[in-house]
């Protein structure tokens, strides 16, 4: 069987051509916000402008393989959730693909593909889950309700906003560029000092909003003071001094990213270069790790209680990390350790299969079309509230007999 799955929740447009053992292409065009965090017009419009084109460029690889169009069964596509504008131009090149293929559709949770792509490709068979990515987080669990169907039940998720783009919102408030979360690591590995902040879990639930209003305000209020001891002091002497440091600390931040976009930044500094001080420069560096630093263990030993609990619950005895924030080394460090002590197998993905990407939405497509859930046109709207507890599993084996 072979799937063309198209996955477009959020920032990431990606679409892929999968079979049941691995990815046969893929294709990716990211949306990279040019200030602040995604917007979902913006981002919406990045996928309208390359949708077609990632779709041509996919079709030609899928060609250079040796394979044609026509050896493609089915069409998948993120169905939800995720912003709805982003959505509904996915949704809509998916039908059209479906209807030039003259395939059927499949309509995939976008969270539901995050757990079957872990369970492809590592060794887990049966784990609990700790999804956690920009918009989401979620502990959760597949039960049976009868023989050959179940649901993934969520057993705990956060109450406001999800961990990764809590971490964004708390980086930007530092003047650190989107995505946070990647630099929040990088600025915690030079923390000498654990700092309090709030630690939220209710039941099974957690909070991430109020810990990075939190962690923002102790950066603030640090600011706030600096700025004032400056005005008493030499103020030409001070400028230099910070001006050297804010070179360095430029530099660190565009290592990740391309060159034409370090140019456009550097370009705006220069601009900006008598004001010179953006946000971050103004910012004790060593506070800054610190509570990056104190951010992680908090808002990871959130996401870990919870995950434990599942376990004990449930009696299972594997953990799989799903989600961009699963890209971090702490968190799997700590997940590690929880699962050791409990005697627990703990599995992680290739880091590309961890973020949102098309395969996990072909090869989720894939199992659902060999279990026959396939959408006439007229049923594949999209459902940007779509969670993954309404979704009939319907693929897996029966555990009871
Ligand atoms: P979803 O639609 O599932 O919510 P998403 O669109 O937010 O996903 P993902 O790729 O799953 O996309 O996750 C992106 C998030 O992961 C961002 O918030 C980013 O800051 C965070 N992230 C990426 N790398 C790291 C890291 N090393 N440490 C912490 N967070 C990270
Ligand atoms: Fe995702």
């Amino acid at each position: 069987t072979i799937v063309l799955g198209i996955e477009g929740t959020a920032w990431n447009l990606s679409a892929a051509i999968v079979c049941e053992e691995d990815v046969i292409v893929d294709v990716t065009h990211t949306y990279k916000p040019v200030s602040g965090g995604i917007h979902p017009r913006e981002a919406a419009q990045h996928h309208a402008a390359y949708i077609g084109e990632t779709i041509e460029e996919l079709f030609k690889l899928f060609e250079e393989k040796g394979y044609s169009k026509s050896d493609i069964d089915v069409v998948a596509f993120s169905k939800g959730p995720g912003l709805g504008p982003c959505l509904r131009i996915v949704g809509t090149a998916a039908r059209m693909v479906s209807i030039m293929l003259n395939k059927p559709l499949v309509g995939v949770n976008h969270c539901v593909a995050h757990i079957e792509v872990g369970l492809w490709k590592t060794e887990a068979t049966d784990p609990i889950t700790l999804y956690v990515s920009g918009a989401n987080s979620q502990v959760l669990a597949y039960e049976e309700n009868e023989p050959g169907t179940g649901a993934y039940r969520v057993f705990g998720e956060t109450l406001d906003i999800g961990l990764g783009n809590s971490l964004d919102k708390f980086a930007r408030s530092a003047g650190l560029p989107h995505p946070g979360g990647p630099l929040v690591e990088k600025y915690a590995a030079n923390a000498d000092e654990y700092i309090d902040l709030p630690y939220t879990v209710k039941g099974m639930d957690f909070f991430f909003s109020g810990l990075s209003t939190a962690a923002a305000r102790i950066l603030k209020e640090n600011k706030a003071k600096r700025n004032d001891e400056n005005k008493n002091q030499n103020e030409n002497g001070k400028q230099n001094e910070n001006g050297k440091q804010n070179e360095n600390e430029n530099q660190n931040e565009n290592e990740n990213q391309n060159e034409n976009e370090n140019q456009n930044e550097n370009g705006k500094q220069n601009e900006n270069g008598k004001q010179n001080e953006n946000d971050k420069n103004e910012i004790d560096e060593k506070l800054l790790s610190n509570v990056c630093y104190s951010y992680q263990e908090t808002a990871f030993a959130m996401a870990v209680e919870v995950t434990e609990r599942a376990l004990a619950h449930t009696g299972k005895n594997e953990v799989l990390l799903a989600g961009g924030v699963g890209a971090n080394s702490r968190i799997r460090e700590m997940l590690e350790q929880m699962c050791a002590a409990r005697g627990a197998k703990f599995y992680v993905p290739e880091k590309k299969f961890m973020g949102d990407n098309g395969a996990m939405i072909a090869y989720t497509g894939l199992l659902m079309f060999k279990a026959g859930d396939t959408l006439t046109v007229k049923e594949s709207f999209v459902d940007a509230g779509f969670r993954p507890d309404e979704v009939s599993v319907t693929w897996k084996p029966p555990k009871i007999v």
